[in-house]
């Protein structure tokens, strides 16, 4: 069997050229990898952990509030994490800072072997981070490889009981033939280190590059290879970054971590409500507040809306953080039921944060602001609104209603379907 080594298309004859991505001399005959592996590096079973550490740990401790509240406390000895997120979001920092708490804790060693940083890289966001004790810091062994054998051969010699691999697009194995990067090796990584941590009971973190147009595609399948999925989350040129889990074999799956991205590294932020998403959200018109409720957490963002006169044939829409085709619903309709002509304005909304929001919660929150910008009136700083709006101008009850309301932080009023039953009625808050 021959394989494109760029797509992984396989054919019976060596191609010249790849009828699936086009590119020539890239077909190379698939050789049988795991008789590779055993040949090289034989894996052997049961634990071989040296150097001191308690064979007979099972749990790891932590420290932080909001590393306990992901993982409920402890980190499994001998488990397999995947860790996701887009470039720069801080999953190396978050990932040390897991290091230096389980350091700080627990009798452990541990290897962190970057494909993408150089010693001297890692060491300079240790220096800043700060958060270890001097003691514990030799137990860290940083380590700049690429190579899976290297690594497993590196770790079975040296005994640690935790290992990091930042990230697993960078780590190649010789035993297939397609570049870093490409699905079967990041596969047969993933697998052999999951095999590898299992058997040696040693815990694996492992790091994973995702864009958005990546989630939805192939590394979906190493979520099924692994004990533990977690997603870092957030604005990666604002502050706030949320750790959540997405599966976990050994406890709830629905936690929340949220953290702020400080000069030292990332500090655990213990409530949201006093702390705001967004800006200069009372002192101009089309700018209100609203609730989002994160795992049992409440977020308060700024919800902006900008009206302009249309300079063109046709009005723009701008639709940042929420959905925009329930944006060109909720237009539609104020035109109708309010009697306002939105055709001649240029409509922006932005709700900040990187989030996108599709659900019909926010309805009521878009339709006060956007009203409060063509009215040019200012709304009061003390009220959320919540609610779905209905063709026919109603306001009905959204998905999660009550555990929003429940949730609510004090001091604020809120404005949902109870006392505004139709849009018509939107004149007596603005
Ligand atoms: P990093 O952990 O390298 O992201 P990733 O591994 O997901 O690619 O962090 C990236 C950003 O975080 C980088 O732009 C610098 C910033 N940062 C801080 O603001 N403060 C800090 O203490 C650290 C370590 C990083
Ligand atoms: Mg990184």
């Amino acid at each position: 069997m021959y394989k494109c080594k760029k797509c992984e298309n396989t054919s019976a004859m060596k191609l010249w050229k790849c009828p699936s991505c086009g590119s020539f001399g890239s077909f190379v005959e698939e050789r049988n990898s795991f008789d590779k592996t055993k040949s090289k590096h034989s894996i052997k079973t049961g634990s071989v952990l040296k150097s001191g550490i308690n064979e007979k740990i099972s749990f790891l401790k932590l420290e932080n509030m909001e590393l306990n509240r992901i993982f409920q406390r402890w980190i499994k000895q001998g488990g397999m994490y995947l860790l996701w997120g887009e470039p720069g979001i801080g999953k190396s920092t978050i990932l040390l800072q897991i290091i230096l708490d389980v350091l700080n804790n627990n009798p452990s060693n541990i290897w962190y072997f970057s494909g993408e940083e150089s010693e001297e890289q890692i060491n300079d966001r240790l220096e800043r981070i700060g958060e270890w004790k001097e003691k514990n810091i030799s137990n860290l062994a940083i380590y700049h490889t690429m190579k899976l054998e290297d690594i497993i051969s590196t770790v079975e010699e040296n005994g640690h009981n935790f290992m990091i691999i930042d990230s697993i697009q960078t780590i190649y194995t010789e035993n297939t033939d397609s570049v870093a990067g490409s699905p079967s090796q990041v596969k047969y990584c993933t697998e052999k280190l999951s095999e590898f941590s299992k058997s040696h009971k040693i815990t694996c973190f492992v790091v994973g590059h995702v864009t958005k147009w990546w989630e939805i595609a192939w590394p979906k399948y190493l979520e099924h290879i692994v004990d533990c999925v977690l997603y870092l989350e957030g604005d990666r040129f604002g502050q706030y970054r949320f750790l959540r889990t997405k599966k976990n074999r050994f406890g709830r799956s629905d936690e929340t971590g949220i953290f702020e991205m400080t000069l030292f590294g990332l500090q655990a932020v213990y409530d949201l409500k006093d702390k705001l998403i967004g800006s200069m959200w009372n002192t101009v018109s089309g700018s209100l507040l609203t609730v989002w409720i994160d795992n049992g957490r409440p977020v308060i963002i700024n919800l902006e809306v900008l009206l302009n006169k249309t300079k063109w044939n046709y009005p723009k829409r701008v639709a940042l953080g929420v959905d925009g085709n329930r944006l060109d619903i909720i237009i539609a309709i104020m035109e109708k039921y309010l009697n306002i002509n939105l055709w001649f304005v240029d409509i922006f909304v932005n709700l900040p944060g990187e989030f996108v929001f599709k659900d019909s919660w926010l309805d009521l929150a878009i339709a006060v602001a956007i009203y409060s910008q063509y009215k040019d009136k200012i709304i009061d700083k003390n009220t959320i609104f919540l609610g779905e709006i209905w063709l026919w101008g109603q306001i009905l009850k959204s998905k999660l209603h009550d555990k929003r309301k429940k949730e609510l932080p004090k001091g604020f009023h809120l404005v949902d379907f109870d006392s505004m039953k139709n849009i018509v009625e939107i004149g007596n808050v603005v």
